[in-house]
């Protein structure tokens, strides 16, 4: 019997996608998020997807709305999904729920050591569904999140048979 198509372990497509006001990155509070705009971010990744055969999909939105979209657009098509949804991250259920429909690997991102920061920072809904947190590895973590999605691809796949 021919086995089901697994979107989440056969798709090379990741989600890598960015909240409210990441859209200054390099000019907003660069003392905290250096100097590295968004586009920056963009071609480093799509630079290693490439060398691990995986394919990006870069988005950013300052609305929810939008976010949770492209989490229910990732559930048809992806295997992973890289995010940093800065504030949303402290304050948003709905996200958290989108998150928990998706099979794929989801790996959380701050470019800044969020516990290092203003005590409201410290609190994650998304946390309590992502596989992987990535906090205070500067714009790098992007790329550290890529390679764990990769990683937890192969070894799923393999442990599939
Ligand atoms: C952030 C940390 C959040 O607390 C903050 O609201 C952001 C960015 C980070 O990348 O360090 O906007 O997610």
């Amino acid at each position: 019997m021919a086995t089901e198509p697994n979107t989440a372990l056969d798709s090379r497509i990741v989600y890598v996608l960015n909240g409210p006001n990441l859209n200054l990155l390099g000019k907003r509070q660069p003392h905290i998020y250096g100097y590295e705009t968004l586009a920056d971010v963009e071609a480093d990744c799509r630079k290693l997807a490439a060398e691990l055969g995986l394919e990006i999909r870069f988005h950013q939105s300052n609305r929810e709305y939008e976010i949770i979209d492209w989490i229910h657009e990732a559930r048809e098509t992806a295997c992973g999904i890289v995010i940093n949804p800065a504030a949303f991250t402290h304050t948003s259920v709905a996200i958290l729920d989108a998150l928990n429909t998706f099979e794929g690997v989801v790996v959380e991102v701050h470019i800044s050591n969020v516990h290092k920061r203003e005590e409201f920072r410290h609190h994650s809904y998304v946390s309590l569904r992502a596989d992987g947190v990535i906090a205070g590895l500067g714009t790098q973590g992007y790329n550290l999140a890529l390679r764990r999605v990769a990683h937890l691809r192969d070894k799923a796949r393999a442990s599939k048979g």
